[in-house]
């Protein structure tokens, strides 16, 4: 029966992952997947994740199935996040949010959700967008296009282009904005930018589904939300597929979420009930410790405090390191402007590099990155920026 199944490629960022550990070079660098590093090279727990971890062992009283949605603390705890204290979408039970293992998780509930209430949409994302979006859409059966978003002369944001693709978009199409941050290149619109796409948003009419991975990588918690947030004072209804794996570091719990807003709370209710529908026949109910951790740090005042200042080192720790390289690429003599990597935001740097040049970095040099160009600047260290200039440089010298 299985006979006749060929193998399926090898993921675009995860299977960088494997090949990595299976390469014998001890000089490796890998700069694939958007993991956090810190000087040492280490993906560390922060510490208010380790002494919320100390209370629940003492507090957990029951391994019992949580509901479908998840835990009353955590839900609440994320809405919070998404929209600041007392937002009226908060006060007014205008949204309601699933606990979802992972980003992944929250964005295939909503691809499902979309496809059986929406089934004629067609999902736009940004060319380029994250490798797995597509993937995720088209699995469930829906037409996926994308729209303008990078110039690759000016390394930034082609923001005409952007606006006119999504002036084509019809009213009921499906919209995917990355929050924050955005993946794999760094460039996110300006506050100003954001505004007019909110008003373009609810001039077409199509729904808008955020993808927020990154909250306070960028700015700041609250600066990192202000795209989002201006789209919710033009535009009644949003789904939001947010993750907490980077800024808690708690990658391998799955631990993410996803938000409906609609216009009016008996909508948003019964919207929610056919979420719970999709989560049920996936996997029935969400896997407890990395929310409750979650929920423990953001409703404690020390460690939310804890955690904040943590989040910062690490956002400080990757604009460092983008200077860094900057000004190191620069006294290896490299002369092409890699100036542009500076005012890139996030764990990413889409760095220009061609296929055959990230080809070359990985078999000469044990260099990891997407095949696209993306860098994790996350991965850089004060000791690995001489060896990786000095590659680059080798590399872009043809
Ligand atoms: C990435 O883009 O590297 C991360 O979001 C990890 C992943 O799942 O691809």
């Amino acid at each position: 029966m299985f006979e006749h199944i060929q193998a399926a490629p090898a993921d675009p960022i995860l299977g960088l992952n494997d090949a990595f550990r299976n390469d014998l070079n001890p000089n490796k660098i890998n700069l694939g997947v958007g993991v956090y590093k810190d000087e040492q090279g280490a993906t560390p727990i922060l510490k208010s994740v380790k002494q919320a971890e100390e209370r629940l062992l003492n507090q957990e009283l029951t391994k019992s199935y949580l509901s479908i949605e998840g835990a009353p603390a955590y839900r609440q705890a994320v809405q919070t996040l998404l929209f600041g204290e007392d937002h009226n979408i908060i006060t007014k039970q205008l949204a309601q949010t699933a606990h979802t293992p992972g980003g992944t998780g929250a964005l295939r509930i909503a691809a499902e959700f979309i496809k059986k209430h929406l089934p004629e949409a067609t999902m736009w994302v940004s060319n380029p967008t994250w490798a797995n979006h597509q993937a995720v859409f088209q699995s469930v059966g829906l037409e996926v296009g994308s729209y303008a978003y990078y110039d690759a002369n000016t390394k930034g944001l082609d923001f005409e282009a952007l606006l006119a693709s999504l002036s084509q978009v019809p009213a009921g199409d499906v919209v995917l904005f990355h929050g924050c941050c955005h993946n794999p290149t760094g460039i996110d619109p300006t506050p100003e930018q954001w505004y007019q796409l909110a008003k373009l948003c609810s001039k077409q009419g199509f729904l808008p589904l955020f993808d927020f991975a990154y909250q306070g990588f960028g700015e700041g918690i609250e600066e990192d939300a202000k795209g989002l947030r201006t789209f919710l004072e033009h535009v009644p209804e949003m789904l939001i597929a947010n993750s907490f794996s980077k800024n808690f570091g708690l990658y391998n719990e799955r631990v993410g979420a996803l938000t409906i807003v609609c216009e009016t709370a008996e909508q948003t209710e019964a919207a929610f009930t056919q979420v719970k529908r999709c989560i049920r026949t996936n996997y029935s109910n969400p896997p407890s410790h990395g929310s409750a951790i979650v929920a423990e740090i953001l409703n404690s005042k020390e460690l939310r405090s804890l955690w904040e200042m943590e989040l910062k080192s690490m956002r400080t720790r990757i604009h460092e390191m983008r200077s860094l390289f900057v000004n190191t690429l620069r006294t290896k003599g490299v002369t092409q402007d890699f100036s542009f990597i500076s005012k890139q935001r996030g764990m990413f740097s889409f760095s220009g590099l061609t296929p055959d040049q990230v080809a070359q970095l990985r078999k000469d040099f044990g260099i990891y990155i997407v095949g696209s160009g993306r860098i994790n600047v996350a991965g850089m260290t004060h000791e690995n920026m001489e060896p990786l200039c000095d590659a680059i440089a080798t590399v872009l010298k043809g």
